[in-house]
């Protein structure tokens, strides 16, 4: 774990984030929102707009990019106290090492003072994110039956939320 490096993500990452995004869609289709055939159709704007709205925070290995999670504050100005994570993904080769628990950690130090909760969804069954969202101090509070539609195939999504005391 010593030679992993987390950051920030930046306009220059902006091939590396597309490839991985994209990667993570391909595999992973019912962790996600976005599918992948929409995104695969996407430019670099597209991109560019998730790093800069919010944050993405990235585990590297030497230069690659091999795990992801991002964070952005909804539009409103009602609903500028709340923090949405999003995108948590992890290459299989660099899994089973608590790196989705480390980037969560990172996302929380930088998350906005103005936040005093933040929101994230899992499917239902995916115990390895659940277990990181957990230990990270997510509870759940709500269950969504049908919140993932792939192929055909309906999939439910726990709601999980941390409070952050302020
Ligand atoms: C979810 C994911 C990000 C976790 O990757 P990771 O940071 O390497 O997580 P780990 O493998 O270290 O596992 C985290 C915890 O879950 C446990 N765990 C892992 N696989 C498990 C399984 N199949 N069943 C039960 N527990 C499991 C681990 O033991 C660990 O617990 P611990 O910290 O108490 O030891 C990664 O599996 C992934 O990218 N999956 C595909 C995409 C995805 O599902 N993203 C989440 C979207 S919400």
């Amino acid at each position: 774990m010593s030679k992993i490096k987390i950051r920030q993500l930046t306009d220059n990452d902006v091939s590396a984030y597309r490839h991985i995004r994209l990667q993570m869609l391909n595999n992973h289709p019912e962790a996600y929102a976005d599918s992948y055939k929409e995104t695969k159709r996407q430019g670099d704007d597209f991109f560019l707009h998730r790093i800069n709205n919010g944050a993405i925070f990235a585990a590297f290995d030497k230069n690659e990019i091999v795990a992801t999670t991002g964070f952005f504050v909804p539009k409103g100005e009602q609903l500028q106290h709340k923090s949405m994570i999003w995108g948590v993904y992890v290459k299989p080769e660099f899994r089973g090492q608590g790196i989705s628990y480390d980037l969560l950690q990172e996302i929380l130090t930088h998350l906005p003072e103005s936040i005093s909760l933040v929101q994230l969804c899992v499917v239902e069954g995916n115990e390895a994110a659940e277990n990181t969202y957990v230990k990270a101090g997510f509870e759940p509070w709500g269950l969504e039956e049908k919140a993932i539609c792939v192929d055909g195939r309906f999939y439910n999504e726990k709601h999980m939320v941390k409070f952050l005391g302020r």
